[in-house]
């Protein structure tokens, strides 16, 4: 009987899986797929996945293209990979398009990639963009004062167009790293004990300070064969799975993202277990809270976010 079910399943994996290889633009096949990995995967789809859209240039320029050239392939990507979220039944992405380390490219580069992110934004304001077809709530992280007025405006109209969404979520960090993000946290935090003596700088308060808010990447993807997190989502990638891939990010197929969510799938009775123990941990950090100080005054580092 048991025998009968598993070669039912490695049937049925097996026909989806040459059914993708055949067509891999079809969304039928697609979401046949996700819902097989969903029912007979080792564990269960990612809800929030987050993207370093890495290696735009060096696609350009194995075309024999200037490398800026890449960018616009890139964003296309970027819808691609929204599509195949929604199909997988992702609530949350987040995505790298602007660290803050990218305003010291050439001039020539910054300013395509900003005239780039004004037509992707402005696009976010028509009915048919990918944004309200799968209905993203747009929202972007980053410093958005360091750029030109006009992108701000469109930048607040995309999220004001989009602010009516509320099952999935499209994180779009622009003038954005993490370090920096952190420090406005904490910046925030320091205010926040100025103003009430008694107030706990915790976990949890930091991380509501956080651009991102409370919501964690479960899987993480960077593409480009580049094995680092570069800034992006350091506070938040604790307990993500990150896969590095060797795919340039114009690239990126169904394929590679079915295999990351694979490897995601693998691993998350580990992640499972991790996220359990550090829960464990807290509490027991919770219930001896009244013998726990720290060193800086109204700041103790370990009570934890469970303890609310
Ligand atoms: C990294 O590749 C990519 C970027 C710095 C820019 C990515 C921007 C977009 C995809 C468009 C933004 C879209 C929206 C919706 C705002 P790279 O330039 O570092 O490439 P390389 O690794 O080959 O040098």
């Amino acid at each position: 009987m048991v025998m009968m079910l598993l070669t039912m399943i490695v049937g049925v994996a097996v026909v989806a899986a040459v059914a993708l290889w055949l067509a891999p633009r079809s969304r039928p096949i697609r979401r046949g797929v996700f819902a097989v990995l969903r029912w007979c995967g080792p564990g269960p789809l990612p809800r929030h996945v987050a993207f370093v859209m890495d290696g735009n240039r060096r696609w350009a320029r194995q075309l024999g293209m200037p490398g800026s050239d890449g960018h616009p392939k890139g964003s296309d990507k970027l819808m691609d990979a929204l599509e195949w979220c929604h199909d997988a039944q992702v609530e949350q992405v987040t995505v790298y398009a602007f660290s803050l380390e990218n305003f010291k490219r050439s001039q020539h580069e910054v300013d395509s990639i900003m005239q780039l992110a004004k037509q992707k934004f402005t696009e976010m304001l028509n009915r048919e963009d990918v944004v309200h077809k799968y209905r993203f709530r747009v929202r972007v992280l980053g410093e958005r004062h360091l750029l030109d007025p006009q992108l701000q405006s469109v930048m607040n109209s995309a999220e004001l167009a989009t602010a009516q969404y509320d099952e999935r979520v499209l994180n779009i960090c622009f003038a954005y790293t993490s370090r920096a993000e952190i420090a406005a946290a904490l910046l925030d935090q320091a205010r926040a004990m100025q103003q009430d003596t008694q107030f706990e700088c915790t976990e949890r308060t930091v991380e509501h300070s956080l651009m991102t808010g409370a919501s964690f990447p479960d899987l993480l993807i960077r593409t480009s064969g580049e094995n680092r997190l570069s800034d992006f989502l350091l506070w938040q990638s604790m307990f993500a799975h990150i896969v590095f891939m060797h795919a340039l990010w114009p690239n990126l197929s169904v394929w590679h993202f079915v295999r990351a969510i694979m490897s995601y799938q693998a691993s998350a009775s580990s992640i499972a277990r991790a996220r359990r123990m550090h829960n464990t941990a807290l509490h027991h950090h919770c219930s001896s809270a009244a013998t726990l100080t720290s060193d800086v005054p109204g700041c103790n580092q370990h009570l934890p976010a469970v303890c609310g």
